[in-house]
């Protein structure tokens, strides 16, 4: 596996527009930021990523492994749709509490903006210290934010590394904590929704001060007298952060006003707990189980970058799994356990995948403390050596049900029958609660990503100098079938087998036939496509019916019966 560090995002991505996989969103009108299109091979790529989760999810329950309470994992799916009452979203917090942090740069002719928890926690303790900051990228027109570029902070010396440290600095210096923006520490060191990491003397330009470093870039205190502005350099222009709604809208009906609008949903959880209550009552579904649904989700990300892993436009993959609150600690363990696991299993092993555990500051507002919450995390190139999220598991406990059920005044409670007191024939009562849920939600957009950066490997010893190494079951070509050359009756054999091969595996993915070209040309193409195996009709095919095997990730060529290839192809892609 080759070190995510060293791979080059330009490179991969120009691979992904060289070979079909994305394609910048209205590219011929100069592109639209924030969105993206999935060209032929990324199509069936995202299709077959979606397609594993929901087998492996719905379809098998979770694999088809027990859950903790001993029985098999029940999930139904659904399909909700992207634009609802509005009420919805007045309910679930996203309409009062959806919000970014957006910081202008008042000193720019334009204003331009960017995100304050973009550029808090730009800072890491190193040896010697440095930056990990963003930097911006204006040539695209609407800047866009690098992650973690390290820059070396001048005169730079820490003072106190770690939580545990600067807290007790904190506490023992009350001009620090004038600096640094607290009111009260100890304990509610973190309370104010971010974490502590070093702190430092550092010159921002004015001379040698102390800073709050911080470590993580979620929910941070933003400082505009101490922070330059990423555009200019400068200290001074950049203005408080201004909390900006992340919700797209748009009208309903023939009359754009007020009371037609509606949202785009920002997430598709909040459609699974408003038909919570259908599913009950139309189904023999009982507690525990989940609901889960793939879809579309939009969001007005203030500075969408990185290809693909800040999106306007995405798709989630999101189960919310309903449960008793006495056993939501066991699902969320199983839940987080498993989703790792499976991650793992289409391919993403090693040390660029991490499961994470949040820490208090981090909560969301349906989490509460106490309750799990981890992230599961990838090291793509522009994040390396650090990490971005690919799913949240979260407990997100009786938040939402709640919350629905006080907007709408409909009763949310579930009728578990297998609980209660015992009534005098031996049988339980039945108990009536809230259930509480437990959400794993993964971005199927950064998914694709993370596999596309996993795959891409170069090889300075093949004709493409790179290839993609998928994941036999994730690989959206599955194989192909090459004649050697396109006469002495080669085309004639080759034809028939790519007919079976794709009547076999067809509804796989895809199944290649090329004829055009050297044969080098096609395998170097075929390398880049991330195609498994090829399979090519020579001379030898014409006197003793084999063909030639040739294995993307070792490059064996070997030699089989043609009448054998179907069931070769069937045990490497494990149908
Ligand atoms: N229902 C919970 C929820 O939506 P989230 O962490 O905001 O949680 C879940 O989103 C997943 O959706 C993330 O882990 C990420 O993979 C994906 N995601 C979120 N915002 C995204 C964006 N702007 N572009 C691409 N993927 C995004």
């Amino acid at each position: 596996m080759a070190d995510n560090a060293t791979k080059s995002m330009d490179d991969i991505m120009a691979l992904c527009k060289r070979r079909g996989f994305i394609f910048q969103a209205s590219e011929i009108y100069g592109g639209i930021n924030g969105f993206w299109d999935y060209g032929p091979l990324g199509a069936q790529l995202k299709k077959n990523l979606r397609d594993a989760w929901w087998t492996d999810v719905v379809m098998l329950g979770a694999g088809g492994q027990m859950g903790p309470d001993g029985k098999p994992v029940e999930i139904v799916p659904l399909d909700s749709c992207i634009i609802q009452n509005p009420k919805v979203w007045e309910a679930s917090g996203h309409v009062g509490g959806f919000n970014d942090p957006m910081v202008t740069d008042k000193s720019t002719p334009d204003g331009r903006r960017f995100r304050a928890d973009h550029l808090q926690g730009i800072y890491r303790y190193s040896d010697p210290l440095k930056r990990t900051t963003d930097t911006i990228d204006t040539a695209g027109g609407e800047p866009t934010l690098k992650m973690h570029s390290e820059v070396a902070i001048p005169n730079a010396t820490v003072i106190a590394s770690g939580p545990d440290e600067a807290v007790s600095l904190l506490e023992s210096d009350k001009s620090l904590q004038k600096i640094v923006g607290i009111k009260s520490i100890g304990k509610t060191g973190y309370s104010e929704g971010y974490q502590f990491g070093v702190l430092v003397m550092a010159d921002f330009g004015k001379g040698p001060e102390k800073a709050l470093i911080t470590t993580t870039n979620l929910a941070l205190r933003f400082y505009p007298d101490l922070v330059p502005s990423p555009f200019t350099g400068k200290i001074g222009g950049l203005s408080e952060p201004r909390a900006f709604n992340l919700m797209n809208h748009t009208f309903t009906g023939a009359v754009f006003n007020e009371d037609n609008k509606v949202y785009l949903r920002p997430e598709t959880a909040q459609g699974i707990f408003i038909n919570f209550k259908n599913v009950v009552d139309s189904t023999r579904v009982a507690l525990p189980f989940g609901i889960a649904q793939t879809g579309k989700a939009f969001r007005n990300e203030v500075t969408p970058r990185n290809f693909t892993f800040r999106s306007r436009e995405f798709e989630q993959m999101e189960i919310e799994f309903f449960c008793h609150p006495d056993d939501s600690k066991a699902w969320y363990v199983f839940w987080r356990d498993w989703r790792m696991a499976w991650w793992q299993g289409i391919g993403l092993e090693g040390e660029n995948l991490i499961l994470r555990e949040h820490d208090e500051g981090e909560l969301a507002h349906y989490a509460k403390e106490g309750a799990g919450t981890s992230d599961i995390e990838y090291k793509f190139p522009f994040t390396a050596p650090g990490y971005g999220e690919l799913e949240g598991i979260a407990d997100r406990t009786d938040f939402d049900l709640k919350q629905h059920q006080e907007h709408s005044k409909k009763k949310m409670e579930y009728h578990d029958k297998t609980r209660g007191e015992l009534a005098k024939n031996g049988q339980p009562k039945g108990e009536w609660y809230l259930p509480h849920v437990i959400e794993p939600s993964a971005g199927l957009d950064r998914g694709v990503l993370a596999i596309l950066c996993e795959a891409y490997t170069p090889d300075p010893d093949r004709a493409s100098g790179v290839y993609m190494k998928f994941h036999p079951r994730i690989s959206p070509i599955k194989a192909a079938v090459f004649p050697l050359v396109k006469k002495d009756g080669m085309p004639e054999i080759a034809e028939p087998l790519f007919a079976e091969l794709r009547k076999r595996f067809g509804h796989l993915g895809t199944i290649e036939y090329d004829e055009k070209q050297s044969i080098g040309k096609r395998y170097a193409r075929m390398d880049e496509a991330g195609c498994p195996f090829c399979f090519t009709i020579d001379s030898e095919t014409l006197t003793d019916q084999t063909v030639t095997v040739r294995d993307r990730d070792t490059l064996e060529q070997s030699r089989l019966a043609i009448d054998q290839v179907g069931d070769f192809l069937a045990g490497k892609l494990g149908v």
